[in-house]
Parts: C-alpha cells; structure tokens; sequence
C-alpha cells in the first residue's frame, strides 16, 4: 500500500499509523515484562529500538507485508498499544493479528475496541475472509479476548513457539468475515462502556468494566 493506512475511528480509540511522537510512550509500555511475556519480540533496551520498529512499519505497510497501527485514546491521541496485521496474503484472502496493550489498559475495552476496528477494516476495505491469531496456550487472558470476540479454537500448534529459551504450544484461533457479520448483526457490542477512558478519569470514576486482573 503505497498511500497512508486510513485512520479507523472507534467510540473510545482510534487507530492509526505509528508516528515519531508515539516512541516515548511505547517504549515505556513495552518495558513491561508481562506486556512481552508472549509477544515474539522481547522488551525494547532503548527507545531508539522503537524509532527503528516504527521506520520498520513504514516499510512493511509499503510492501503490504504487515499493517501496523498504534491503538491512540480517541480524545488525547495518545498511544495506548499496537495492533496489526501481518502474513497478509490478498490470494488467500487471509491474514494474522497481533495485539499489545500498555498494562493499565487491559480489561478496559480498548483491546475489544481496537481489534473490532481493525476486523471491520480487515473484512470490509481490505476484502479479507479469514483472520488468524496464534497464541501462546499458557497466555489464558488473550485466549479469552479472542474468544469473546467469536473466534474459534481450531487447534494446537505443537512447539511452534520458543520465548526466553522456553518452547512453548500455541493454540490457532480464526474468525471468519461471514462469522463476524452475523455477529454484528446479532448485535454484538464492539465495546465496553468505559473503554479507551485514561487512567486518572478511571481512578475519578471507575467503570465496573474496567477492573485489575492479572495476565
Ligand atoms: C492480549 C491483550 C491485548 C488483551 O487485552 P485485555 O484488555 O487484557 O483483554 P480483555 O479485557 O478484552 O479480555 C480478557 C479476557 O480474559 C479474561 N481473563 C483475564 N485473565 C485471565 C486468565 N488468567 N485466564 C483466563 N481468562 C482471563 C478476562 O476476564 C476477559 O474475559 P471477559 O471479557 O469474558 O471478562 C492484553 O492482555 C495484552 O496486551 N497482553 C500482553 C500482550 C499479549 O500477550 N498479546 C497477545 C499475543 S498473542
């Protein structure tokens, strides 16, 4: 895609592609060792390693390799994760997901909003049928984030993962473009009331959908 990705506009986050000003706040985010703990890539040493992830995503988008979009507050424009498509295949019709989110913003929608966003833009414009995410088995808490959003557990891809030494079982996920229109229609919420709010209007007024749960 030689042009820009277009900004995809949700309730409480947008996505959009990663910029220059994002690096501070991701480098801070993906510091986290429970952020990376299953991610393929390890905590960043500097945010310079974050400048090169975000010269990177440029040239994947241009070579419609992976789309990258950092996942921003709607009202701030502050960066709260990424989010992406990558192993897009336009012949086959099919692509993988990957989702991180900075730890304060778990459990609060913005990860159901951002993947709805990134599905629709997924099986809308792009014409994709079939979204695939590969997760860790231990990584119960994004098993359930997927789940939640109607994908099926279609199998166990046995040592097909190696983190810190370890070899660890992924389990396949998919959802299907006709499985996420009927969900849709069925009328299935994108997101959580509360979702995207920041940190200190969460602490003012705490949504019951946002809590602190482990992961
Ligand atoms: C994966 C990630 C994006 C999900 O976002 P999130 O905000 O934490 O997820 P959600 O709140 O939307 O959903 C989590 C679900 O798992 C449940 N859950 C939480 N901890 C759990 C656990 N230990 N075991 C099982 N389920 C768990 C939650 O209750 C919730 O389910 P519910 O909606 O039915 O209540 C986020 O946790 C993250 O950034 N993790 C680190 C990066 C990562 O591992 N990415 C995935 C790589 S494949």
């Amino acid at each position: 895609m030689n042009h820009r990705l277009p900004v995809l506009m949700g309730r409480h986050v947008l996505l959009r592609e990663p910029a220059r000003q994002d690096a501070g706040r991701l480098f801070e985010y993906a510091s986290d060792p429970r952020v990376t703990r299953y991610l393929a890539f390890d905590s960043p040493r500097a945010v310079e390693d974050i400048l090169e992830f975000i010269a990177e995503c440029e040239r994947w988008r241009q070579q419609d390799r992976e789309y990258v979009y950092v996942i921003a507050d709607r009202a701030t424009d502050e960066a709260l994760g990424v989010i992406g498509l990558r192993h897009i295949d336009p012949q086959l019709g099919t692509a993988q997901v990957g989702t991180w989110v900075r730890r304060a913003s778990w459990g609060t929608g913005v990860n159901r909003e951002a993947k709805a966003l990134l599905f629709d833009f997924a099986f809308g414009p792009l014409g994709l049928h079939r979204l695939e995410a590969r997760i860790a088995t231990v990584n119960e808490r994004s098993r359930r984030a997927f789940e939640r959003l109607g994908a099926a557990r279609e199998g166990t891809l046995r040592e097909s993962f190696r983190k810190n030494g370890v070899v660890l079982d992924q389990e396949l996920y998919a959802i299907l473009a006709s499985e996420w229109a009927a969900r849709k229609v069925a009328g299935h919420q994108a997101a959580r009331p509360g979702a995207g709010r920041s940190e200190q209007e969460e602490s003012r007024n705490p949504s019951p959908a946002t809590r602190d749960s482990h992961g």
